[in-house]
């Protein structure tokens, strides 16, 4: 069943078109990740959607309820609808602990009964609630507007960037902690962030955004394996784009001849290897031959330029660190899987 479905939304700032007809639509109980570059729109969409601000054109339905049609606007309190800015927004005179009772409906005691319950579901220490945000770290500020946000029980929660502030480690731990949290509550969520392993990772449906627009919206699977173009591919992660000639499934190009993923394609296009489907040995072998232009080692992972054999052609990837390569020193390339073919 669609909780939320947005169609045609468009927003200018002046000559900016911050969204550009803008559709998407979401799953009750499922969980949306929009990417892109800083600048692309995602903010904006999170602001019309939880009623901050009014789009120029499109329209909004959530839980089968029209809350913005042309001029017709449901007003921010009364859409259900819980928001985690980018800068968390406390309000900075109260506690902790009516921060997170702020605009609930219930007496004292529950208050901080479910205050205190809602501190241990996003991981925070109990102890906190007396303290004010300025004595509280970005990270644990961030912490606090999602109990907030929670304490509302919306239907649909909107993050912003919410894991933004949290170092690598904390990071992964409280992006688990949260989801858990919300499937738990069964509550639909859209989250913004421009950390492509964070969406992937996180969500059911990736929509990857750019300049105003959704470039494509998939699993996490299609978007990362199937991307539409070059410059999907190369936001989702690191990508090998090479020409080739293809026919009848496969594809004969400067890492030899590999299976594409569509058959019925005939002519020139580019094709495109994710580096983990790509293996590099020293010495000869079975595979491309190339020599190793250049390596710069990264702990566990070496960043290499391998220029191909009879060719005047390089690739660039991410290789397992390995003491014996050097630059200068041949090498095989083998390729695993199909390679994904970008139509002309
Ligand atoms: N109130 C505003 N007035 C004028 N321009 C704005 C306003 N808000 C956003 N913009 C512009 O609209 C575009 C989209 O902004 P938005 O905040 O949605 O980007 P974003 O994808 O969230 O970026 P980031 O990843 O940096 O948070 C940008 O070019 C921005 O400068
Ligand atoms: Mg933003």
């Amino acid at each position: 069943m669609t909780l939320l479905q947005l169609t045609s939304l468009r927003k200018h700032y002046g000559a900016v078109a911050a969204l550009d007809g803008v559709g998407l639509s979401v799953a009750a109980g499922s969980r949306t990740a929009i990417v892109g570059p800083s600048g692309c729109g995602k903010t904006t969409l999170l602001r019309l959607v939880a009623g901050f601000d009014q789009p120029d054109a499109g329209s909004i339905v959530f839980g089968g309820r029209v809350l913005v049609d042309g001029a017709f606007q449901v007003p921010a309190h009364k859409r259900g609808i819980g928001i985690v800015s980018q800068d968390g927004c406390l309000f900075p005179h109260l506690t902790v602990a009516q921060n997170i009772g702020f605009g609930m409906e219930a007496e004292r005691a529950v208050k901080e009964a479910s205050a205190a319950e809602l501190m241990d579901m996003v991981g925070l220490d109990r102890a906190m609630l007396s303290r004010k945000p300025d004595q509280l770290s970005g990270g644990q500020q961030q912490r606090v507007a999602l109990a907030r946000a929670l304490a509302r029980k919306p239907r649909l929660m909107l993050l912003d960037e919410p894991f933004s502030a949290l170092d690598t480690g904390l990071r992964a731990a409280t992006r688990k902690a949260v989801t858990d949290v919300l499937t738990a509550a069964g509550i639909t969520t859209l989250l913004v962030t421009h950390d492509q392993a964070e969406a992937l990772a996180f969500a059911d449906q990736v929509a990857v955004m750019r300049a105003g627009r959704f470039a494509q919206v998939g699993s996490p699977r299609e978007v990362y394996s199937r991307p539409v173009d070059p410059a999907t591919a190369a936001f989702l992660g690191e990508a090998i784009v090479l020409p080739a000639a293809v026919a009848g499934g496969r594809a004969e190009s400067p890492l030899g001849v590999l299976p594409v993923d569509d058959a019925a394609y005939r002519g020139s296009a580019e094709i495109m290897l994710r580096p983990e489907q790509i293996s590099v040995t020293g010495g000869g072998g079975n595979g491309v031959s190339g020599t190793i232009a250049e390596i710069s080692f990264c702990g566990p992972t070496s960043d290499v330029r391998i220029a191909l054999g009879g060719t005047d052609i390089s690739i660039r990837l991410d290789i397992p660190s390995r003491e014996a390569l050097a630059a200068g020193d041949q090498v095989t390339i083998g390729v695993s899987g199909k390679a994904h073919l970008f139509r002309q």
